[in-house]
């Protein structure tokens, strides 16, 4: 699918992976590019500077009223919602010690708002016969995040509930893609956490991310890997399951003794 003439909505679009996304869709010759964020000030900024018509709109997407009202108001104004980038995320630090609260969190933003937007949008495409809707999860969602719990179960989740739709939309002219990046140089990375320094050595940058997605959503592939070692990982995770739990654990080791040494420091 090309983006060009498409209402292309994007989440979670005021920074990071989220606003190169936008910018370089809005260089595709788009309609028009919704660019949307609880953060109202950056998602006009983003706005601002793309080089097609471009909306910035305010929305908290674990709010369904919100996700409502978001896709309700491009709907009278343009008519369509053709292709999403159901992006926002958030992490949390933290194994078994992690709250409910800060479970409730990222339940709802890295799981409950893809199905939200998906029901609120792909019944459209779907009757169209043509549409995209691209799940950001992550690398962590077809591996592990070493020192998230919480954000490795819902990123696992997220990738399923992309597959799930791919599955049962796929045949009605909807094209669901699943974007598993591992580190993004963005405000995301912690750069105080061990975790994610060892990530950052071989980040990508958030532009190099939003480039792959737009080839992938021209070729029609559901899962997208911007990392070639995440394909890597996850082959031999399929491979050899017990070996690919013995390394990473070997790799969790490592980084859990870094991080007591900076802390003793
Ligand atoms: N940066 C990485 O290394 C990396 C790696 C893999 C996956 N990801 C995923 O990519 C996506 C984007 O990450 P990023 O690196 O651009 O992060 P970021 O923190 O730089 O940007 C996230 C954007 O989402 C917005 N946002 C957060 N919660 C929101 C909510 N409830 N409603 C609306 N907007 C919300 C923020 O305001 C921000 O503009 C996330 O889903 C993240 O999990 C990031």
């Amino acid at each position: 699918m090309q983006i060009t003439d498409q209402v292309v909505l994007v989440t979670g679009g005021g920074r990071g992976i989220g606003k190169a996304i936008a910018l370089r869709a809005a260089a595709a010759s788009p309609r028009v590019v919704i660019v949307s964020d609880r953060d109202l000030a950056a998602a006009e900024d983003v706005a601002a500077n793309c080089s097609s018509p471009a909306l910035a709109v305010a929305c908290d997407v674990c709010a369904p009223h919100e996700l409502e009202r978001l896709t309700a108001q491009i709907r009278d104004q343009h008519g369509s919602i053709d292709v999403v980038f159901s992006n926002a995320g958030v992490t949390a630090k933290g194994g078994l010690e992690t709250s409910p609260e800060e479970w409730e969190n990222l339940w709802k933003v890295n799981v409950l708002s893809h199905v939200e937007l998906a029901r609120l949008t792909i019944p459209g495409m779907a009757e169209k016969g043509q549409g995209a809707f691209i799940v950001t999860a992550s690398a962590a969602g077809v591996l592990t995040e070493i020192g998230s719990l919480s954000y490795s179960v819902t990123k696992h989740a997220s990738v399923s509930v992309a597959e799930w739709l791919s599955v049962h939309y796929r045949r009605q002219g909807v094209q669901l893609h699943c974007l598993c990046p591992a580190g993004v140089v963005t405000e995301f990375l912690d750069m105080d956490d061990p975790v994610h320094q060892f990530l950052h050595v071989s980040a990508l940058t958030a532009e190099q991310v939003a480039d792959t997605t737009l080839q992938a959503i021209a070729d029609n592939r559901f899962l997208i890997l911007p990392h070639p070692e995440v394909l890597e990982f996850f082959r031999f995770k399929t491979e050899d399951y017990d070996r690919w739990l013995h390394n990473f654990s070997r790799v969790q080791q490592r980084l859990a003794k870094v991080a007591s040494k900076q802390q003793q420091e």
